[in-house]
């Protein structure tokens, strides 16, 4: 699928930009990060407009990049600030493009369209992510994925892979009582899967989160926002409980597109249970990890291999009533995808 520029695409976790150069590529820009001495994040294009060097292979003096080929120095605002050959005159046209940057609730954001709309308010919140009282947090990862972004769209959207896919590690078995439940907020898309009086899904009990002995409910409430940002509110009860007795396990997932045909995937998962054991932590990142690489990873990557770039909607897909959320969320990124054509081709159009 075609890559969004209006919009906030997650570029880092806030521990992997420091005072060193670093380097993602996001919808097929080459972003350049580092943090300066007050800590503020400066994003520019990684790209050298002398020999076109990566600039992140150079290094930081004083709050600007150095190109590490030839030397030239680039400031905050992306302006050539040094130029150590001849007389030292800066060329005029030495620049590289700086982007908008935002960081928030320990997720560093990026804009790559028009930044006149660059609005940091419309970046999707995470508290849950500041609440170190409440939670443990496994480490912030970042997968890179040989996979469309809007295929794992539908995958995580898509609550009911799991009893199929993640019958080892996540997800109940098939053919339990559930409920589902679809709502919107705005342009924000909620998907709800609760299942009832049932064994535990193996995490739960590899986790201590439930014993094995008892039946138990569990609720999956999946939020998500535009282009592919996700956050699942996960948990497990006694049967017949409400969730305030329940263990949760939530999770954060954002997909930032690298290429039409690759993926950063940012998640970070926590828990509200067993807190201070490392052991638990252990189990949670294997589960996770396991789920994620070894069983969703193949076959969305054998799905992308047999769509072989052919359009999602042209393929002409069967849909079933769990196919809602998906489907809802490929109509938004449709309209938002031709309302920057039309602003490209209203642009080309007057120039
Ligand atoms: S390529 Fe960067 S200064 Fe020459
Ligand atoms: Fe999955």
């Amino acid at each position: 699928m075609a890559l969004l520029k209006n919009v906030w695409h997650a570029a880092a976790w806030s521990q992997e930009v420091g005072d060193k150069p670093f380097a993602r590529t996001i919808a097929n820009e080459h972003i350049l990060l580092y943090r300066k001495a007050g800590g503020s994040i400066v994003a520019l294009n990684d790209t050298c407009p002398h020999r076109f060097a990566p600039l992140h292979r150079g290094k930081i003096v004083n709050g600007e990049i150095e190109c590490g080929y030839h030397g030239l120095r680039f400031n905050d605002k992306g302006a050539c600030v040094h130029n150590p050959h001849g007389d030292g005159t800066v060329p005029k046209s030495a620049a590289v493009k700086v982007y908008p940057v935002a960081e928030k609730d320990t997720l560093i954001w990026v804009w790559l369209g028009d930044p006149a709309r660059a609005d940091k308010a419309a970046i999707p919140e995470f508290p849950w992510l500041n609440e170190t009282d409440t939670y443990d947090f496994s480490g912030g990862h970042v997968m890179h994925m040989p996979l469309a972004w809007d295929l794992i769209l539908d995958n995580l959207l898509d609550l009911t892979h799991g009893a199929y896919l993640h019958p080892d590690t996540l997800a109940p078995t098939p053919d339990l009582r559930t409920e589902t439940n679809l709502r919107r907020d705005g342009d924000r898309v909620y998907s709800l899967l609760s299942t009832f009086d049932a064994p535990p899904p193996p995490i739960w009990t590899a986790t201590g989160a439930a014993t094995g002995k008892v039946h138990v409910d569990t609720w999956l409430e999946m939020r998500w926002d535009a282009p592919a940002t996700f956050f699942l509110d996960v948990g497990v009860m006694p049967t017949g409980h409400g969730r305030e007795d329940g263990n949760a396990l939530p999770t954060v997932h954002i997909i930032t597109p690298e290429t039409e045909e690759t993926s950063h995937y940012f998640w970070k998962m926590f828990r509200n249970f067993s807190r201070g054991n490392p052991k638990v932590s252990e189990v949670m990142e294997e589960f996770a990890t396991r789920a994620f690489q070894d069983e969703d990873r193949p076959m969305i990557r054998a799905v992308q291999e047999r769509m072989a770039g052919r359009d999602f909607w042209e393929m002409d897909p069967v849909l079933l009533p769990t196919d809602a959320a998906a489907i809802q969320a490929r109509r938004m990124i449709k309209k938002l995808l031709k309302e920057e054509a039309d602003e490209a081709a209203g642009g080309a159009a007057r120039s």
